[in-house]
């Protein structure tokens, strides 16, 4: 089993991911959150479906193309060619989050509702985040996302994109933060991460029926030890 995981993870090349990886790296978060990740299916509606994946592609491309801080990494099968996981990771060097931040028309919902819900957590999430960053003084180290096909899971391919974050945090003496699903957490622990607490995002009167959409906020220390709380 050992054995065939590590001859798995030698077919894996780690590169920087490119607007031409749009696609491909939006199927790959697709299909690791899956259908049922409620913030996923707030934030892309049916993304699951050819439609949905093609609008989910275009935000992504203008994603890409619109933050150029943002570092996109695809863990690529060499011998398939496939990309099977990526991790956007972002380093703010004394830089703020843009806030508020510039949401997705509400075009992209199917109808006025959903794109109010989308458009509700995106600002929650977005706020909590700007608010985090700026209380270490916008020197922090964020992973945005970390996503792997459910196929190619449990063989070592999203410890090796930690990499770049971890040891860019560590060269430039930052910690690091991460909003985790509950699938990341154990991994983001094995990273030196330590569980903070659990948010649940806020939403007006008329959702409270709907599913909550919720996170581990996780921080790594600074190498000096440096909380960043
Ligand atoms: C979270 C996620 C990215 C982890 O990806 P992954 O490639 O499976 O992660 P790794 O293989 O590096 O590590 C995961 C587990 O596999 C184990 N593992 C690593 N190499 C292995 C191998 N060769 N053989 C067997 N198991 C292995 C690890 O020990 C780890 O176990 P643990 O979680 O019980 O501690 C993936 O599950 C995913 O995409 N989930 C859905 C999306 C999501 O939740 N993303 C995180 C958002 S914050």
């Amino acid at each position: 089993m050992q054995a065939d995981g590590v001859k798995a993870l030698s077919n894996i090349a780690i590169r920087l991911a490119t607007e031409e990886d749009a696609g491909e790296l939006f199927a790959v978060c697709s299909a690791a959150f899956g259908p049922d990740d409620p913030a996923w299916r707030a934030y892309y509606p049916r993304h699951w479906t050819a439609e949905g994946r093609k609008a989910g592609t275009e935000r992504f491309l203008s994603a890409i193309k619109g933050d150029h801080h943002a570092v996109y990494h695809k863990a690529l099968d060499v011998t398939s060619g496939a990309i099977v996981g990526f991790s956007i990771w972002t380093a703010y060097d004394a830089r703020p989050l843009q806030h508020p931040p510039v949401l997705p028309s509400p075009d992209y919902w199917p109808n006025a509702l959903e794109a109010e819900y989308g458009h509700t957590i995106m600002i929650d999430l977005m706020q909590k985040r700007h608010d985090h960053i700026e209380s270490v003084a916008n020197s922090v180290v964020h992973l945005n996302t970390l996503a792997v096909l459910p196929a190619h899971q449990r063989k070592g391919i999203a410890t090796r994109l930690m990499n770049w974050g971890v040891e860019t945090a560590d060269q430039l003496g930052f910690p690091c933060f991460v909003e985790a699903s509950p699938a990341g957490r154990p991994l983001y622990e094995r990273h030196g991460f330590v569980f903070e607490q659990e948010i649940t995002l806020v939403l007006p009167a008329q959702f409270v029926a709907r599913e909550p959409c919720r996170y581990s906020f996780m921080t790594r220390p600074s190498p000096g030890g440096a909380s960043s709380r």
